[in-house]
């Protein structure tokens, strides 16, 4: 079965967003409605709760609340209906990003981020997850010349290899959903990776 719910995930400055249109492009050759959206964000209301999470200060436990409750409006208002109308779902993180940066990055114990799981996604899990791993210091170099730091990209090195960390710990837990992408290569070869994952799933 070809997976229908895929998501992307990485540290900030890992490259993912350099090949979301080549992804959708090719489920679209395919055959594919490709229904695609972004975290925190993906509705009117979680794109406002993204607005404050990655703006206002806050703490950790706030931050896991906000972050999780804007997905479980996006689960119900765009992604269910989207999955069940048979389109395909290519999201720009999902909850993996939240243990990744409000579980390793900020501390929130994973069993409190399983319980906000647990009842924000009604068990929804995507099938297929493209993670994008590339050294926090590329990263930060990388992100150094782009644009101007959102409250997470402001964190330093040992935030981000916290973030690193527990995306691989996520990875190693569930080596069927994820495909770890090495994206410290050039553009092109990562290019070539995405794909052949792709290829390999059936798509
Ligand atoms: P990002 O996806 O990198 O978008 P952009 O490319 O526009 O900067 O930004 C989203 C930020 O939100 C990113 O720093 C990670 C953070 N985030 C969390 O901390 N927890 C979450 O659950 C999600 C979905 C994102």
């Amino acid at each position: 079965m070809r997976p229908t719910f895929i998501s992307i995930e990485g540290i900030d400055g890992a490259g993912k967003s350099t090949h979301l249109a080549a992804i959708r492009a090719r489920l679209e050759a395919l055959g594919a409605e490709v229904t695609q959206t972004r975290e925190p964000g993906g509705t009117p209301l979680a794109e406002t709760l993204r607005t404050l999470v990655l703006n206002e200060a806050m703490d950790a436990p706030t931050e896991a609340m906000l972050v999780f409750a804007a997905r479980r409006d996006h689960v119900q208002q765009l992604i269910r209906p989207a999955l069940a109308r048979g389109a395909v779902v290519l999201a720009d993180r999902f909850a993996d990003s939240s243990f990744a940066y409000q579980g390793g990055g900020r501390g929130a114990p994973a069993a409190m981020l399983s319980q906000l799981e647990a009842w924000a996604c009604d068990g929804l899990r995507p099938d297929l997850t493209l993670w994008f791993d590339l050294a926090p210091a590329e990263a930060a170099r990388r992100r150094a010349q782009a644009r101007a730091a959102d409250r997470f990209e402001a964190e330093d090195l040992e935030f981000f290899e916290r973030v690193r960390a527990a995306y691989q710990a996520r990875a190693d837990a569930e080596p069927q959903r994820f495909v770890r992408l090495d994206a410290g290569q050039a553009i092109d070869a990562v290019g070539r990776d995405v794909m052949a994952a792709l290829r390999e799933r059936g798509w």
